[in-house]
């Protein structure tokens, strides 16, 4: 009942005079206040940052900074992650939302190396409590003496959010110990010190206005020479700064509630020998790597980039940017429409509304440079979370399903309070309210409907509370639906194409994304791919058709789970009218492919055709039934060199495209892993599907496989990141750095399969349906019980 909870809460401190409203109609998942996952590194865009997920969480920091002289020069001081650190790689090695895990930290250009464990022990008397340990020492190959410090601060204060907190921090005997208050997190206490010698820990304080908490290292740079003991009075962020001389080690324990820690009442080596246990095994059941990846070098790397992604979860509160409704045309009827939107890009403050807070709980794509929650990217995030954590995946969907409004419209970017928007430059931070993004999130329900309805038995995360009781699970999605349902019904209705034109057999429906401008077209979650040009009314966009069947596709399930048997019918009719109306409207026999449409200048349907990605997603979307002879012409698509077949992955547009290649070139070549990830799956169902195309898919199957994940992996052993695109002529991992979220699904792909040595046909779906491991251990129980016991077994036998 938590955001029940918050509810009641955020309600009585507006009474208390501050503006705060949340809607009613928030989902209510039954956790309790000292559930184990309240606490996280949830913040990820710093490379170590604490807090609840509770709007009044004390943040919690670390900044590093190498010694000159006794002194730090201000652009040494490393805090959020930003790629022109150029730090030589970072991130968790191993890590698990519920209990922790250890990250690196390759900060080449000051010299030094970091280490971060982190735990928090599961037993109930310590929730709410978590550990860390800070170990930082010369870089590997320095032989110089080295001087550093670390920072670790504490804050509290959240905008809109007074209510009465303290927070105190003292120095005795070497330790650092702070005390405060919040109305939600109740009593806590943080104590920091040093594991060995050599070292010394000091502490300072500062007072920040409420916004300004977050901005840590400034107020650190501003204060720091004036740093007194009796500074200024009720101080709500202080600094724990700690020297050493060459290699040394800190210690952080936090706890809070009704736990009172001692420094020592968490065994911090026990818990991470516990935590990096759990971690392995629960990984080799699930997503070890299948040949031709069974090298120990890729595990290696595909649970780091699992811990990435995992790692890079975070709680986000605050208001956001809104376009007021109808203060732009681009829902645009008239031809021309996007001259009117031109130069709104930076709206007139007048047009701009600040949202009431709310709260997220999301992964990030990439720390460094998207630390906030995509849509379209957090279906294929859930995707891979929601077996690892059911329970997790589910949280993380409701969070984004409270966000759905009244009218079914969800923000595609959520830039939620002052430190998410620093990220980002105005004119992007505006949300738009007619505008709509790749539903990702019905991909990640319908694979959720399909673990509950299988009872889990393919299931091999934590446990989950979902599948002990199967009342809950119903109850969840019944939840859910409505809210789906509404999203669903939001998006067929904005982003309506217009169907007044002359249209072959005058199909119902037809979508156009809304928010086109020349060359781009945002919402679609493709940028800048081609399409029309210009932009026109008429147009009508096969990939926003195929997301509606897509969405028709999970709800059908979503129906059928519930055992509502006539809106199952429902769903699936409407499932095959889509498809019925992507050949009528889309496929154009020209072309032998499928395409956009626009209208002529007589007002007739015509086909704006560029192979790449675009042309793909019926198929992507799983739409095309396996002896579709269309299927033919798309396989071919894929494994042309010229159009869209290269030796590092599929890329998202022809090459024989005049568009290959140019201007931002961002969809216009590269290579993106959840494209890819869509296609492999979809091909190993070809494969494992009796139909003509069956034998054909196997080898672009195994192809494709092994050339996306050699791509990702050669890629992050090279530069030690995941990145978020691949060149498609070299495989280089290019623009952003640190990219974790969906290029992360080479973990699953490393998993699947590998069909190179076994001709037969398997019926397959996902890699889970492989003997699990349970299966193999109990097997070699039974063959160790039977060596132990053969010689008793004849006995045992003749009574
Ligand atoms: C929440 O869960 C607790 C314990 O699991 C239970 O006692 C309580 O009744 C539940 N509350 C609701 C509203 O479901
Ligand atoms: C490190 O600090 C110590 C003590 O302050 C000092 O004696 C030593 O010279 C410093 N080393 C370097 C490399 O700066
Ligand atoms: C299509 O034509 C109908 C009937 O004339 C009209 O009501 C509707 O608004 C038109 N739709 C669009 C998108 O222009
Ligand atoms: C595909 O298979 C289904 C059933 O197996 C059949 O009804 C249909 O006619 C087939 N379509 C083609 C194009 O072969
Ligand atoms: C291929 O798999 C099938 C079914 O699992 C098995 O019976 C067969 O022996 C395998 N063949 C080879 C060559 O491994």
């Amino acid at each position: 009942m938590h955001i029940f909870y918050y509810v009641v809460a955020l309600c009585s401190w507006s009474v208390l005079g501050k503006t705060l409203t949340a809607s009613e109609e928030t989902l209510s998942i039954n956790s309790s206040r000292g559930r184990p996952i309240l606490w996280g590194p949830y913040r990820p865009n710093v490379y170590f940052g604490m807090r609840a997920r509770t709007p009044d969480s004390p943040l919690i920091g670390l900044m590093w900074a190498p010694l000159h002289d006794g002194d730090i020069v201000d652009s040494d001081l490393r805090h959020t992650c930003e790629q022109a650190d150029h730090m030589r790689g970072y991130g968790w090695t191993e890590y698990d939302v519920r209990h922790g895990g250890m990250q690196t930290l390759h900060d080449a250009e000051n010299g030094l190396d970091m280490e971060t464990s982190l735990v928090m022990p599961e037993r109930d008397e310590q929730r709410g409590s978590w550990a860390a340990r800070i170990k930082v020492s010369p870089a590997a190959g320095t032989d110089k003496a080295i001087n550093s410090t670390i920072i670790l601060y504490i804050g509290l204060g959240t905008p809109h959010l007074t209510p009465p907190s303290a927070l105190n921090c003292e120095v005795s005997s070497g330790i650092v110990r702070c005390v405060g208050s919040t109305p939600r997190i109740g009593d806590f206490q943080l104590s920091m010190s040093r594991v060995g010698v050599g070292s010394s820990v000091d502490v300072w304080g500062s007072s920040v206005s409420d916004d300004n908490v977050w901005q840590a290292k400034a107020t650190f740079l501003d204060n720091r020479r004036a740093k007194t003991d009796d500074g200024p009075p009720n101080k709500n962020i202080y600094f724990l700064e700690a020297t050493s001389e060459g290699e040394s080690e800190f210690d952080i324990v936090f706890s809070s509630g009704s736990v009172q820690n001692t420094l020592n009442s968490i065994d911090l080596d026990r818990e991470m020998r516990l935590a990096r246990s759990s971690f392995s095994s629960r990984f080799d059941a699930l997503y070890r790597p299948q040949s031709p990846f069974s090298d120990t070098a890729f595990a290696g790397c595909s649970k780091a980039l699992l811990s990435n992604l995992l790692g890079g979860l975070g709680y986000f509160y605050g208001d956001s940017r809104v376009d007021a409704p109808r203060s732009l045309d681009n829902g645009g009827t008239t031809t021309g429409f996007w001259k009117a939107a031109k130069g709104t890009k930076v709206l007139h403050k007048s047009h701009v509304l600040s949202s009431s807070p709310s709260e997220l709980f999301s992964f990030v794509p990439s720390r460094p440079f998207f630390p906030r929650g995509f849509l379209w990217d957090e279906g294929f995030h859930l995707l891979l979370v929601l077996k690892w954590d059911l329970d997790l995946a589910i949280e993380v969907l409701v969070s984004w399903i409270d966000l759905i409004d009244e009218n079914g419209w969800i923000a595609r970017e959520q830039i939620l309070g002052a430190e998410a928007r620093s990220k980002v430059p105005p004119e992007f931070q505006i949300q738009h309210s007619q505008h709509a993004n790749p539903p990702t999130l019905f991909l990640a329900v319908g694979a959720i409907c399909e673990i509950l309805s299988a009872n889990g038995r393919s299931y091999h995360g934590h446990d989950s509370k979902y599948l002990k009781d199967p009342e809950t699970g119903i109850d969840f999605i019944r939840k859910i639906y409505p809210l789906m349902e509404r999203q669903y019904t939001w998006f067929r209705r904005t982003q309506a194409g217009n169907m007044n034109y002359t249209r072959p057999y005058s199909p119902r429906e037809g979508y156009r994304w809304r928010g086109r401008t020349p060359g781009n077209t945002f919402a679609s979650g493709l940028d800048d791919y081609p399409r029309a040009e210009p932009p026109h009314p008429g147009e009508l966009h096969v990939d926003a058709l195929s997301w509606v069947g897509a969405m028709a596709d999970s709800l059908g399930r979503v129906a059928a789970f519930l055992d509502d048997g006539s809106a199952s019918v429902g769903f699936a009719k409407e499932r095959k009218e889509i498809v019925s109306t992507i050949d009528a409207l889309h496929w154009s026999a020209k072309a032998n492919t499928f395409c956009d449409a626009s209208v002529d200048d007589d007002n007739n349907h015509v086909f704006t055709c560029h192979k790449g990605c675009v042309s793909l997603f019926p198929f992507m979307l799983g739409l095309m039934v396996v002896n579709d002879s269309r299927l033919d012409t798309i396989l071919s698509l894929l494994q042309d060199p010229n159009h869209l077949w290269s030796p590092h992955g599929i890329r998202s547009l022809s090459r024989m495209d005049p568009y290959y290649g140019t201007d931002e070139d961002y969809w216009r070549s590269p290579i993106w892993v959840n494209i890819n990830y869509l296609l492999v799956k979809q091909l190993l169902i070809l494969v494992s599907t009796p139909g003509p195309y069956s034998g054909r898919a196997r080898h672009l199957y195994n192809d494709l496989r092994r050339n996306i994940v050699t791509t990702v992996y050669d890629s992050w052993q090279e530069t030690g990141f995941a990145w978020e695109q691949y060149n498609a002529e070299t495989g280089a991992g290019q623009r952003t750095q640190h990219f974790t979220g969906w290029t992360a699904l080479v973990v699953d792909m490393m998993a699947m399969p590998d069909l190179e040595r076994n001709e037969t046909i398997f019926r397959v779906a996902t890699s889970d349906q492989f003997m699990p491991p349970h299966h193999l251990w109990l097997a070699i129980a039974i063959l160790i019980l039977i060596f132990t016991f053969r010689k008793r077994l004849p006995r045992l036998i003749r009574r």
